[in-house]
């Protein structure tokens, strides 16, 4: 898989690759480049952003902008990319990033993440330019540079090689195995510390009730009735 993401920061991204699991799915042949609007500026200075029309705080991401970007990247317009590759604007107040959206993205050849900053992008970008706007959730970061990280993590994790054991991305949170309930509980050694004992069932050695166990665990957490609170 390919992603490119644009960015006011690139350099942020060459710490970011080189963490697991994203430095796996890179040796296992995806490929994560972070490239800066201000290379591709048709603007003088390297500008990138202007004032709000109707006045107001900060500075907004003009669309020629991105519109430039895109095209220095890929060679064409914006418009005939989409339907090759996802185009996704990064913002509070796109569609939520969960399980299902992470795999879809997983299953694309190539995306490309519009990182905003300051009061975000020029609407005509996420109406015409992007193909999806995507939140990591409803508040706002300085930018979308870390939610294009999320975005990357939760996306990368599930290619062939990103993770050690493959089978943990199978069976985690929100997965269709687990009926896109929370994971189970997990222990590890000592059995019992300071009086906190590992629940009896998971040094059983009993393997079918250890299954039935956690499935039940799932679907309580599922319903609500897990640590963290209740569940919408
Ligand atoms: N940019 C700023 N805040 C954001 C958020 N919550 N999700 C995605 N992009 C953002």
């Amino acid at each position: 898989m390919e992603i490119d993401v644009l960015t006011l920061f690139p350099e942020w991204f060459s710490w970011f690759a080189a963490q697991r699991p994203i430095a796996n799915a890179l040796a296992a042949g995806s490929a994560l480049r972070a490239v800066s609007y201000r290379d591709y500026t048709p603007l003088a200075g390297g500008q990138v952003d202007d004032t709000p029309f109707g006045g107001g705080p900060g500075m907004v991401l003009r669309v020629d902008v991105v519109d430039a970007a895109l095209r220095s990247l890929y060679g064409r317009d914006a418009l005939e990319l989409h339907g090759q590759r996802r185009i996704v604007a990064l913002t509070p107040s796109g569609r939520l990033l969960d399980d299902a959206l992470a795999s879809e993205l997983a299953g694309e050849r190539a995306i490309t993440l519009l990182s905003g900053r300051y009061e975000g992008f020029d609407e005509r970008v996420i109406d015409h330019l992007a193909t999806d706007a995507v939140s990591i959730g409803r508040y706002v970061l300085a930018g979308g540079e870390l939610a294009a990280m999320v975005v990357c993590d939760a996306v990368m994790r599930k290619l062939p090689g990103a993770l050690g054991d493959c089978r943990s991305a199978i069976e985690e949170s929100f997965s269709p195995v687990l009926g896109g309930a929370p994971e189970y509980p997990h222990y590890t050694r000592p059995a019992s510390y300071r009086g906190w004992s590992v629940p009896d069932v998971l040094v059983s050695g009993h393997h079918e009730q250890i299954r039935a166990w956690r499935a039940a665990q799932s679907a309580q957490r599922g319903s609500g009735g897990g640590p963290g609170g209740s569940l919408p």
